[in-house]
């Protein structure tokens, strides 16, 4: 059993981050958790409680079926649009404010950390309320518009797809080196509500442990990270940052 976080943050990692300079933050489904946003490896309920997001979220799925894999992003656009950002997502927004350089990179296709006002946000499997052509060869696939009612490129007449990323397909080539970046970068790195079994993103707390940064894992569970981390702090992030800027404030 990981230990819980007892609302008590240690002072060398207080101390650490008052004097740091560039933070890094990597975020998954976990972190909209707590606005009711399903996360990935909860069990899926109701109409879709027969699929595994696995076998919707690929290439293969939508190539098969295409009204399967858009209705799926439909619920689930539906339900991150009825969402509103939780405690978690506003206090990253107000510790970047503290820091000279502070980079958010996320695996969520939410749009929650830009509506609690979060800036410098990199999305690295891309934006659930967008859609692209899915031709690699045409232009449109690389211009991603909202999503509007008519599913096929007005250019070359491909069928549209959810501008995310699917299982097998690489990160968008600029998010990932920003993100590879960050983590090389960066005095301190958080990784928050992610399960750290998806690749390439669950790499960057290595990449960071690797370069002498300090790792703090916020996550109520334990992941593959728990064990390296410098610091597990095992608590929903909408209680634990809230408390770590209230401890920076003092
Ligand atoms: P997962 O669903 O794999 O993991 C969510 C993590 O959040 C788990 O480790 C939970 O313990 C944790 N969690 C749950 N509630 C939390 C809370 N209130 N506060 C903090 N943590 C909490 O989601 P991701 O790690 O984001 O990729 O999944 C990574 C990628 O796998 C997703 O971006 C998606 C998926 O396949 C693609 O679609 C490409």
């Amino acid at each position: 059993m990981p230990e819980a976080f007892n609302g008590q943050l240690a002072p060398e990692l207080l101390r650490y981050l008052r004097s740091a300079q560039r933070v890094a933050v990597l975020t998954g489904a976990g972190v909209s958790a707590e606005s009711g946003v399903p996360t990935f490896r909860d069990a899926m309920t109701g109409l879709w409680s027969h699929y595994r997001p696995e076998d919707l979220a690929s290439p293969e799925a939508f190539a098969q079926n295409p009204a399967l894999v858009w209705d799926w992003y439909a619920w689930r656009r539906g339900l991150t649009e009825a969402a509103a950002p939780n405690p978690g997502h506003y206090a990253l927004a107000a510790l970047e404010q503290r820091f000279p350089t502070f980079t958010l990179l996320t695996q969520n296709v939410d749009s929650l950390h830009q509506r609690a006002g979060s800036q410098n946000v990199v999305e690295l499997h891309g934006n659930i309320s967008l859609a692209r052509c899915s031709n690699p060869a045409c232009p449109a696939s690389r211009t991603p518009a909202p999503i509007e009612a008519e599913r096929s490129c007005t250019i070359c007449s491909a069928p549209l797809r959810p501008n995310v990323v699917w299982f097998g397909e690489a990160l968008p080539k600029d998010a990932l080196s920003m993100a590879i970046q960050a983590a090389e970068t960066c005095d301190i790195l958080f990784s928050i509500g992610t399960s750290s079994m998806v690749y390439p993103a669950a790499q960057l707390p290595d990449l960071a442990l690797s370069r002498g940064a300090v790792v703090v894992e916020i996550n109520p569970d334990q992941t593959p990270l728990t064990a390296e981390a410098t610091y597990a702090l095992h608590a929903p992030s909408g209680v634990v940052l809230p408390a770590l800027l209230a401890a920076l404030q003092v």
